[in-house]
């Protein structure tokens, strides 16, 4: 059964609808996005083990939890991951990051890459791979792919928006890796944008449009 986590809280959801509207200009587009995933980034680590340690408060001696040692990465799929990983790293400050770059070809629809750079103890991280969209699924599932091949086996995917057809190609190419996103939208149109979505995120982020 493919694990999709649609993290519904009523902040995220009203933050997300000022970013779906066609009149919110990029500097109120990457505040969102960056408090959008910050807000996400608790209800992904939610899992994240403890471990008890004794402190001294001014006043006695307590045994109290804290997060065990474990270490995280944050890999955006460049562009437009980059307008999330300011939010997550406000939370996780310790995470380091990755970039890897794919864009869609939009004759073939198909993920190509052009650039991946990870931290050089990738194999005893966890990660957390960042995209505001999940369209055809394509970009996210190689980024995921390139991560497998360098040793990385606890992977998260976290989006803003996903469309039902990503979710199902995602799930057949990597099955063991869990899917956060803010919303389920309806279809992928011709082009391969996700109906009612955002329009392009990364144009969107930086003004390119
Ligand atoms: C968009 C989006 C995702 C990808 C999603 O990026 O940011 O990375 O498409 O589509 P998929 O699920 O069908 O692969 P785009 O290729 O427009 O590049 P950009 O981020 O540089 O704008």
């Amino acid at each position: 059964m493919p694990s999709v986590h649609v993290v519904d809280h009523p902040l995220i959801q009203h933050k997300l609808s000022i970013l779906r509207n066609k009149e919110t200009g990029p500097k109120e587009f990457r505040e969102l996005t960056d408090e959008i995933a910050l807000l996400m980034a608790y209800e992904v680590t939610r899992d994240l083990p403890l471990e008890e340690v004794e402190i001294e408060t001014p006043l006695a001696k307590v045994r109290a939890r804290m997060i065990k040692g474990k270490k995280l990465g944050v890999v955006p799929i460049l562009r437009a991951g980059l307008g999330m990983v300011g939010g997550i790293l406000k939370l996780i400050p310790a995470a380091k990051v990755g970039h890897v770059g794919v864009y869609r070809d939009p004759a073939t629809l198909k993920p190509v890459e052009y650039y991946c750079k990870l931290p050089a103890d990738a194999s005893e991280r966890d990660f957390i791979v960042v995209d505001p969209m999940l369209a055809t699924g394509g970009s996210a599932a190689a980024t995921v792919g390139f991560l497998k091949e360098r040793g990385v086996t606890n992977i998260k995917m976290m989006c803003l928006i996903a469309a039902p057809e990503g979710i199902a190609a995602f799930h057949s190419a990597h099955p063991d890796v869990p899917i956060y996103t803010a919303a389920v939208d309806s279809h992928l149109d011709e082009r391969a944008f996700i109906v009612p979505g955002l329009g392009d995120a990364g144009d969107r982020l930086f003004g390119t449009q």
